[in-house]
């Protein structure tokens, strides 16, 4: 028995690290297990989750278990060359349950003089920790500075800015044609945002696309010097979905995927940006390494099938004769037996039924690489999923409904009653509603009938139900029709498979 045999796979992973990158020359930087508060306050969207759990100190002073370890360091930075290297705790949140969890990570992170040679330095150390932790793996990068130079030639504002940079991060392109046509985004632009939603694959492909999407200098620059710091770098995919908040990375950005984990272990950039709002004059570039996930691997299934999951219901039907008309049919499906999962081997395919609302959950998980769920799941759960096509079936409508003789009294707080309390709760919030809400799981319409509520928030296809009740829609909180939704990580290591399953069923059109 070897003396790590004790050890679980990250803490194994974590000291194999440690010393590779003490090897590198990154000397060890530890840091307090608390920080005041106002340092994560004032950086609050550069902390993934957002959340800070804070306690107030003996001396009164608000207190923060450290969400992050990036911001100490900048916050420490004194000048000149620095190289240094953590293994810390983080505590987040980390779910739509809004739960906290201790995080391990490992990152390195080098400030001073940011040259080329340095950028190609630390995406090199990015894809040894790849190789280092073993198995299949993908090193995803892009230019932030790229879609920078994009949102000024665009010149939309930035409400407009932040809806199209999310877009692009969900790989939404049929979302970015309609708020481009809302927005009265230019033609020359809307049409290099829609090109990149759609943009992936290994740099010799990717970068002549990129130069000729080119609209300015700055895009013309980021395209050349993405090329010079991805010249002779390995398994390495463009993909901008990964851009991530621009107010902070600029310059290259990456993220690491390895196979069988359902999301990004690895995850860094260039950072100058976040160094100036601390008032320093720098370079910063590194990247974290997260441990947790590594006790998630799993073998991926032999049969190296696309899986797709399915909403039960009326929904799913009609997706299925999509699917099987594309070519993807399986007959079994159809069959009144037991199974629970059919599959097409000779398609490559292999389909679940699962509750309308747990599809994303399935697919977000990894547990499924495609699936169908309409556009009130998504808006209500926000889930980490691209949103490959919007597949024009199951329309419908979120509405806010009430009895015929409702009359609203803003004396009082609205009483909603809903199914979706995220997407009612936005809803009146920009209208600067006060409400409260009544969470129920089904049968909504009985709500205001007996006087358990003032509205209900709930989905209207035919108004049958509506009507059949006494009540009628008063507002449209939104249009809803059926998503192609695709697990992130299986994006990067079924990508082929992924696209010629989704172009099938939108007929190229949509995607
Ligand atoms: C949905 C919704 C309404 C009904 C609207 O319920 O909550 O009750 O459909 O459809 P209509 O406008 O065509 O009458 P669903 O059938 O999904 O059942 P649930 O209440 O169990 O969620």
């Amino acid at each position: 028995m070897s003396r790590c045999d004790f050890l679980s796979l990250p803490e194994r992973i974590g000291l194999r690290l440690r010393e590779h990158y003490d090897l590198r020359g990154y000397r060890p930087y530890k840091m307090s297990k608390f920080e005041p508060y106002d340092l994560y306050a004032q950086n609050r969207s550069f902390v993934s989750g957002g959340n800070i759990l804070t306690f107030t100190d003996t001396n009164g002073r608000l207190m923060a278990l450290k969400p992050d370890v990036t911001l100490s360091i900048i916050k420490n930075y004194r000048g000149g060359e620095v190289k240094v290297c953590y293994h810390e705790s983080v505590f987040r949140d980390t779910g739509s349950l809004g739960e906290f969890r201790e995080i391990s990570q490992i990152g390195v992170e080098r400030l001073g003089t940011i040259d080329r040679g340095a950028e190609t330095e630390m995406l090199s150390l990015a894809r040894e920790s790849l190789d280092l932790i073993g198995g299949d793996s993908i090193l995803a990068v892009a230019s932030a500075t790229y879609v920078i130079g994009l949102l000024s030639f665009t010149g939309a504002d930035s409400a407009t800015e932040e809806l199209l940079v999310r877009y692009l991060r969900e790989r939404n392109a049929a979302g970015m044609q309609k708020l481009c046509r809302a927005a009265a985004v230019p033609e020359a632009a809307a049409e290099v945002w829609t090109a990149l939603a759609d943009l992936y694959g290994p740099a010799e492909q990717v970068l002549p696309r990129l130069a000729k999407l080119s609209r300015n200098a700055a895009m013309t620059d980021a395209v050349q010097e993405l090329a010079r710091v991805l010249d002779g770098a390995d398994s390495v995919r463009i993909d901008f979905s990964i851009v991530t908040d621009l107010s902070y990375y600029h310059g290259i950005v990456f993220k690491g995927y390895l196979a069988g984990i359902h999301t990004a272990v690895l995850s860094g950039g260039r950072y100058d940006h976040l160094l100036r709002k601390f008032g320093k004059q720098a370079g910063a570039i590194g990247f974290a390494v997260y441990l947790d996930r590594l006790d998630e691997i799993r073998p991926a299934p032999e049969d190296g099938c696309v899986r797709i999951a399915l909403p039960k219901g009326r929904l799913g039907e009609a997706v299925y004769e999509r699917f099987a008309r594309a070519g993807y049919a399986c007959p079994e499906i159809r069959e009144k037996n037991r199974k629970l999962i059919f599959e097409n081997s000779a398609a490559g395919v292999s389909f679940f039924w699962v509750k309308p609302s747990d599809v994303a959950s399935y697919v977000e998980r990894g547990a499924a690489d495609l699936g169908v769920c309409g556009s009130d799941i998504l808006a209500e759960y926000g889930p980490d999923v691209f949103e490959l096509a919007d597949l024009g079936l199951g329309r419908c409508r979120m509405c806010v409904a009430a009895k015929e003789d409702f009359r609203d009294d803003p004396a009082r707080p609205l009483r909603v009653a809903t199914k979706f309390p995220n997407t009612a709760r936005g809803y009146y919030s920009n209208l600067s509603r006060e409400i409260d809400i009544i969470r129920l799981t089904g049968s909504i319409e009985l709500a205001p009938i007996v006087g358990l509520s003032d509205v209900i928030v709930d989905i209207v296809e035919t108004g049958s139900t509506l009507r059949a009740n006494g009540l009628r829609p008063y507002e449209t909180v939104s249009e809803i029709s059926a998503r192609l939704v695709a697990n992130k990580a299986a994006y990067q290591f079924k990508h082929p498979r992924i696209r010629a399953v989704a172009e099938a069923i939108t007929g190229g059109g949509t995607l």
